[in-house]
C-alpha cells in the first residue's frame, strides 16, 4: 500500500496516482482535511506494526503501508466548540499530537519525511544547518529591526533581495528607493529575510536519492517562476556540486528533492533552498529527464 498524502485536485498527485494505477500498485489518498470524522486513527506507539489507519472506511494496516508519498497536507482542522476557546484549543492540540505522532512514529518510506518538511518550514534553519556544513549559500539577515537594513545594504555592496522567512511569496530585489519608510514599518509587524543577491543564473536539481537531474532557467525576471517565458534546458553538474546536493539532502533529511541553485558570475554554485515536495511536471514535459519514472520507483522500490 502506497499513501499519498494529498488530493487528486493537484496534478502531481494525480500524475502519481494515475502511474500507480496503471502498474496495479495499491494507493490511498489521506485528505487531513477528513481527520478527524472520515480518517481514523488506531495505534500503539509501542508497537506500530499492530496499528491501522481506516481512511472513508478502507482499513490500511500501518504494517502494510510501503511507502508515502507527501505531496499536500493540509493541517489539522481547527474548529470552534461551543464559544470555548479553551476546548476549541485543547481539542486542536490533541488531534495534531495524535496525528503527528504517528507520522514520526512510523517507519516507511516517507517522500519526504515530517522532519524534513519541519526543517523546510524554518528556512533560517535548514541555511543555518547548510553553512555549518561548508555549502555556499547567500550571506543572509532574518531581522524585524528596520534600523539592521541600511548596514546589510552597505556590507552587500547595495545589492539585496528580501523574501519572506518561510515562504510563499515572490522574491524581490530592494534598491534604496524601494526600500521605503512604509516598507521598514511593516517589519514591526511581520520580520523578513534579506539576502545578497546572487547576479546569475537559476538551476534547479531534481534529486532522487543517487539520481541528479539538472536544468538551467533562464528568465528576464528576479524570481523565475513570475516569467512565463522562462526557458528551461538540460545541464550537466560538476561532481562537487552534485556531491553537495547530497550532503545537503543528507543534512535536511531529504530522500528527493527540487533543489535551487544559482550560479553567480564567478562561477560559484550557491544554494537557495532544497524543496520537500517539489512540483516536477513542467520540467519533465520539457526536458523530457524521467522524473515521475524516478518518484515511482522510489515511492514502490525505494531505489
Ligand atoms: N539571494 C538571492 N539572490 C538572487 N535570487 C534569489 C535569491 N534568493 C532567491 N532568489 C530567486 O528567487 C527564487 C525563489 O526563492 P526561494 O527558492 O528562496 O524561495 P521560494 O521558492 O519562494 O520558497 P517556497 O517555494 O518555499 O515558497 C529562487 O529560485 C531564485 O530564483
Ligand atoms: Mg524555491
Amino acid at each position: 500500500m502506497i499513501i499519498i498524502i494529498g488530493d487528486n485536485k493537484d496534478i502531481h498527485s494525480n500524475r502519481v496516482a494515475n502511474k500507480l494505477k496503471n502498474l496495479k500498485e495499491d494507493f490511498c489518498f489521506l485528505d487531513t482535511r477528513f481527520y478527524p470524522e472520515n480518517v481514523l486513527i488506531n495505534w500503539y506507539p509501542d508497537n506500530t506494526e499492530l496499528g491501522y489507519i481506516k481512511i472513508k472506511n478502507k482499513k490500511i494496516l500501518l504494517k502494510d503501508i510501503k511507502s508515502i508519498y507527501w505531496r499536500n497536507y493540509f493541517g489539522i482542522k481547527y474548529e470552534q466548540i461551543e464559544n470555548n476557546n479553551y476546548m476549541s484549543e485543547i481539542t486542536y492540540k490533541e488531534r495534531k499530537s495524535a496525528l503527528t505522532g504517528l507520522f514520526y512514529s512510523l517507519k516507511t518510506n516517507w517522500f519526504n519525511s515530517i522532519e524534513a518538511f519541519e526543517i523546510h518550514q524554518k528556512k533560517a534553519y535548514a541555511l543555518h544547518l547548510m553553512k555549518k556544513n561548508n555549502i555556499r549559500i547567500p550571506r543572509t539577515l532574518i531581522t524585524n529591526d528596520k534600523n539592521s537594513i541600511e548596514d546589510f545594504f552597505e556590507i552587500n555592496n547595495g545589492e539585496i533581495i528580501v523574501k519572506p522567512v518561510q515562504g510563499g511569496a515572490y522574491t524581490e530585489k530592494l534598491s534604496k528607493k524601494t526600500l521605503t519608510k512604509e516598507r521598514l514599518n511593516s517589519l514591526k509587524q511581520i520580520p523578513a529575510q534579506f539576502q545578497e543577491y546572487i547576479d546569475g543564473i537559476d538551476i534547479r536539481v531534481y534529486a532522487f536519492k543517487k539520481d541528479i537531474f539538472a536544468v538551467k532557467i533562464n528568465s528576464n525576471t528576479i524570481d523565475f517562476r513570475e516569467d512565463k517565458s522562462a526557458e528551461l534546458t538540460k545541464i550537466e553538474l560538476p561532481q562537487k556540486v552534485i556531491n553537495d546536493c547530497y550532503k545537503v539532502m543528507d543534512i535536511l533529511k531529504l530522500k528527493y528533492s527540487g533543489i535551487d541553485i544559482r550560479l553567480n558570475k564567478r562561477g560559484e554554485y550557491v544554494f537557495i533552498e532544497a524543496n520537500p515536495a517539489p512540483m516536477f511536471i513542467y520540467a519533465e514535459k520539457v526536458t523530457k529527464y524521467p522524473l515521475t519514472e524516478s518518484l515511482i520507483n522510489l515511492l514502490i522500490n525505494n531505489a
